[in-house]
């Protein structure tokens, strides 16, 4: 293996890495993001890390969501609070159906470049370069905005910064206490058939509470029942970012990523010879690779063994996104592969982006039918192939949207164009996202007591 420095990536292909004309500027916006203060803390990372790892043995479970691309336009305090009160909730409600502690990850302050299926969108017979997130160009379709503009990063790394604040300050500072949890109900969430289960599950924790107090422990004296921890991720997509983010942990030596806790790399830059693939191996922080149909189990195990040659648990989450039909033809031998090298990984599943359809009006879209789908067949085949199906990985929101067909308020391709704000991909909204949450409760009860068994069998 050749040495890793900063910047070995440049001597590897990269994709989806957008050209800036000018160069200079480019170079003087990274030199001054070199000197701002880091994101996260290499501690905080190592933290999650092992939680991760506690996943990998079955012992809790993961919840990454978020959008699929921030925007400047969607930023406000309380769009951060409501995406941050469905994680809450939905890890709630997992809690309470699988006894496992749920580790939170949202995708979030910082989550914004993304690869695209075309480099240029034509409309009206025109041809613009396309949007690839606020951090690099504008979504409005001129000529001006579609050029890669360097001192967006500024104001993406600004953005960052505050929404991490503000999540701190939700996970620390008194909102996240089980007391509270009747606050986390969204107003338009409770009328709504979740948002009524929701309720049910609030008194059930309000006795369970008054129980405990009752025997002398309460949040006053259990820090863990009035905080949470909440972690940050972004696809690892930008490299010349998240290489200027990246810096040496004061207490180990080794090199931090410090612009999230988690990064992942993209189904379309996970090349094993690829500059996402070398950047990413040089860094601390815990990766997750997308796993999409085109993965050959070969590359997935060269993969794993660049990227975690010490087999360490909590590294590596692999996430896999097949689509709701396709899951039983890919998703076993990959395990069966993984399993036979005796690697150590975490197994999430994705399912929003193999079931992203074209709705009849034209827009983008996913039908929430099919994304349960994907998620409970994913449970299956972990338990037909005795592994651990330890993640869920969504694109969500608080608010509510309407951009994925269906679900309880059964919205319909004639009512996306009402509330139709996302960036990128189509995101489930806050009653989507809980009812998910409730749909998928058994079959995460049953895989944690499965785990659980698991567990007691090799101990
Ligand atoms: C994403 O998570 O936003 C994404 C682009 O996913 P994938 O790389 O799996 O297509
Ligand atoms: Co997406």
């Amino acid at each position: 293996m050749k040495k890793w420095t900063l910047n070995s990536w440049k001597n590897y292909p990269v994709k989806h890495i957008p050209e800036y004309e000018n160069k200079k500027e480019l170079n003087m916006v990274l030199d001054k993001i070199r000197n701002f203060p880091p994101l996260v803390f290499a501690g905080e990372t190592r933290t999650l890390k092992n939680h991760l790892a506690d996943v990998v043995d079955g012992k809790a479970f993961l919840l990454q969501g978020g959008d699929c691309a921030e925007s400047f336009a969607e930023f406000h305090p309380d769009n951060i609070r409501d995406t941050f009160k469905v994680i809450l909730q939905m890890s709630l409600v997992m809690t309470y159906s699988a006894s496992v502690p749920v580790v939170k990850v949202g995708r979030i302050a910082g989550q914004f470049s993304k690869p695209r299926s075309s480099p240029t969108e034509i409309k009206n017979g025109k041809e613009l370069p396309s949007y690839l997130g606020d951090n690099i160009n504008g979504i409005e379709f001129s000529e001006k905005l579609r050029k890669p503009d360097a001192k967006r990063l500024f104001k993406a790394y600004s953005q960052s910064a505050s929404t991490l604040n503000l999540l701190r300050a939700l996970s620390q500072g008194g909102f996240a206490d089980l007391n509270k949890v009747h606050l986390w109900n969204l107003g338009f969430l409770k009328k709504s058939p979740e948002g009524k289960k929701f309720k049910e599950l609030e008194d059930k924790i309000a006795d369970a509470l008054s129980f405990m107090d009752a025997c002398g422990i309460n949040s006053d004296f259990n820090r863990r029942l009035k905080t949470v921890n909440c972690f940050t991720s972004h696809e690892a997509l930008l490299l010349p970012f998240e290489e200027a983010m990246t810096r040496i942990d004061s207490t180990t030596g080794k090199y931090h990523d410090t612009s999230a806790h988690f990064v992942w790399i993209g189904d379309r830059t996970r090349q094993p010879n690829g500059g996402h693939v070398e950047f990413c191996r040089g860094i601390e922080n815990p990766i997750g690779i997308k796993c999409g149909p085109s993965l050959k189990t070969d590359e997935l195990i060269k993969l794993c063994n660049i990227l975690n040659p010490k087999n360490e648990k909590g590294r590596i989450t692999l996430i896999s996104r097949f689509g709701h039909d396709n899951v039983e033809k890919f998703l076993p031998k990959l395990i069966r592969a993984i399993k036979k090298e005796g690697l150590n990984v975490l197994w999430s599943c994705d399912p929003m982006h193999g079931n992203t359809i074209k709705s009849a009006n034209g827009f983008k879209t996913r039908p929430f039918n099919n994304v349960v789908k994907e998620v409970k067949k994913v449970f299956a085949v972990h338990k037909a192939e005795g592994s651990y199906a330890g993640g869920l990985h969504i694109e969500m929101t608080g608010k509510n949207v309407t951009e994925c067909t269906g679900g309880a308020q059964k919205i319909s391709e004639k009512d996306l164009s009402h509330r139709y704000h996302t960036h990128c991909d189509p995101r489930l909204n806050a009653s989507q996202a809980l009812e998910l949450a409730f749909l998928i409760s058994d079959e995460i009860k049953k895989n944690s007591q499965y785990s659980k068994n698991i567990i007691q069998a090799v101990s």
